[in-house]
């Protein structure tokens, strides 16, 4: 069970929460560590109500703010982690999830509208939520449990933004940025005693590897090759969210975790 180890007191936000993919596995491993003020967002409102009653179910006093919104959109980023600043005074751990993964074609069957919505999604929606989180992070001390930590961003990447797999061109390079935009923003903020960094998951049993038959039969090959041989978890991806997030990794910066089942390494 992800969140049992590592004690997180601080404030936590986390993208992508709705559902029963990584995002809402992240909120509730903060919510089994300590974290009792914890702000999810989604796209999908009904299933971030879902996210929000799991969250009340392993902590009945949790504080909790949840809003639907899309992530590439600005003014609702803005508003959204403004709003969690006014709520909790502090903004300690951002995890940035949302993402989705688009069709399985090459380059020249791929619209333009398609790879907007990718890289809109993916790699800006991302920054933005990442850029407001750090905003505040720099407007805070550190918490006494965390004596040199101001706040740590996890962004959730791919193995597929470390290495490519065919007819996902958009998908592997909004990973790709989201890695470079994480070392760029380590490197950027290491003084400000923030820490910032990826995790890269391999193929994980969610809603977007399994919602569709068309979609599990395209990374069967994916799975096989790994030597694992296996889908991980959310909450596998979760527990090396919380591991970055907590003073354990004090040291880690501008890193990306590949945690994969050993694809990346076969
Ligand atoms: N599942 C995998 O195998 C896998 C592998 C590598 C990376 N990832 C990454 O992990 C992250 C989480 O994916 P998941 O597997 O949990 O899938 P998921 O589909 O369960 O979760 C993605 C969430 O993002 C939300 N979302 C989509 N568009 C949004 C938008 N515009 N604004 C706000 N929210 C939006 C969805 O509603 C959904 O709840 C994604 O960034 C994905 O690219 C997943």
């Amino acid at each position: 069970m992800a969140g049992a180890v590592f004690r997180l007191p601080g404030v936590a936000y986390i993208t992508g929460a709705g559902g029963t993919g990584i995002g809402a596995a992240v909120a509730k491993a903060f919510a089994r560590s300590g974290c009792s003020r914890i702000a999810i967002t989604d796209i999908n409102k009904k299933s971030l109500e879902s996210t929000r009653d799991a969250i009340l179910e392993i902590n009945p006093r949790a504080q909790i703010t949840s809003r639907d919104g899309d992530i590439s959109d600005e003014g609702f980023v803005d508003s959204l982690v403004a709003g969690i600043s006014k709520s909790f005074a502090r903004l300690d751990y951002a995890v940035n999830c949302a993402g989705i993964l688009g069709e399985n074609l090459r380059s020249h069957e791929t619209k333009t509208s398609a790879f907007d919505l990718i890289t809109k999604v993916n790699y800006k929606g991302t920054w933005l939520s990442s850029r407001a989180a750090l905003s505040q992070m720099l407007q805070q001390q550190p918490l006494s449990e965390h004596p040199r930590q101001r706040g740590a961003v996890v962004n959730i990447a791919s193995q597929l933004g470390v290495v490519a797999r065919p007819n996902a061109a958009a998908y592997c390079a909004s990973k790709s940025a989201i890695i470079n935009m994480t070392r760029s923003d380590a490197i950027d903020y290491s003084q400000d005693e923030i820490r910032v960094n990826c995790v890269c998951p391999g193929v994980i049993e969610t809603p977007m590897t399994t919602g569709s038959e068309e979609v599990t039969e395209r990374l069967k090959p994916a799975i096989d090759i790994a030597p694992m041989r296996r889908m991980g978890t959310p909450e596998e991806i979760a527990d090396a969210v919380l591991f970055l997030c907590s003073p354990q990794a004090s040291f880690i910066q501008g890193h990306a975790l590949v945690v994969d089942g050993g694809y990346t390494i076969n």
